[in-house]
């Protein structure tokens, strides 16, 4: 079934670059309007404009997803400039790279989890509300292949994105009701 995505509200975390920036252009490219988070305002900027290029809306909100107040500030931007929110996509987070052995390793963990499950926890917390009241809506969050397995070196990293399959099937459970979907 193909759905169409012209004029879709599509919010994405992590958009100043990287595989947020692509998903963005991507939507861009099949007629989303899209609200585009992370820290780095230029980055968001920068983003904005080839969004723009492509012909389609954008705002950009710096937003730091670790702040609950933060998330609060962009999801408010974005429903007061386009009404709604079709679709999140949790894309911000961060890896490291260290072994279970070293001095660094629980703070990596720590670190992790602030930024990319806590990160999409509050996102989603804050988009909830939006997505019960249109009684519609879709949420994509960016796991790894290290939410199956883990590898030498990247423990901390495995260890966060294996919380990330059980975050998703308890939100698509706790909504069933409104149509939503959870990826
Ligand atoms: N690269 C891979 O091979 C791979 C594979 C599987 C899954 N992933 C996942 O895919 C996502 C994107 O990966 P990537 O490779 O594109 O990473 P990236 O290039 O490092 O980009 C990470 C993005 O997240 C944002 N971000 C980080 N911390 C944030 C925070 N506290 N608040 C708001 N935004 C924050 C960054 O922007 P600012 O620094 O401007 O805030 C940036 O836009 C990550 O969640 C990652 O775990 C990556």
């Amino acid at each position: 079934m193909s759905v169409s995505l012209v004029n879709r509200v599509v919010l994405i975390t992590g958009a100043s670059r990287g595989i947020g920036r692509a998903v963005a252009l991507a939507f861009a490219r099949e007629g989303a309007r899209l609200v585009l988070a992370a820290r780095s305002a230029e980055g968001l900027a920068g983003v904005e404009d080839e969004v723009r290029a492509l012909g389609s809306e954008a705002l950009s909100v710096p937003t730091d997803v670790t702040s609950p107040e933060a998330v609060t500030a962009l999801v408010d931007a974005a429903v007061a400039r386009f009404g709604r929110i079709d679709v999140l996509v949790n894309n911000a987070g961060i890896g490291k790279v260290g072994s279970v052995e070293s001095a660094a390793f629980e703070d990596d963990v720590r670190q992790t989890m602030r930024a990319s499950l806590f990160g999409m926890i509050n996102v989603t917390q804050a988009v909830l509300p939006v997505l019960r009241r249109q009684g519609s809506g879709a949420i994509v969050n960016m796991s790894s292949v290290m939410g199956r397995k883990a590898f030498a070196r990247f423990g901390s990293y495995a260890i966060v994105m294996h919380g990330f399959p059980p975050s998703r099937t308890a939100s698509a459970r706790s909504w069933p009701a409104t149509g939503s979907a959870c990826r």
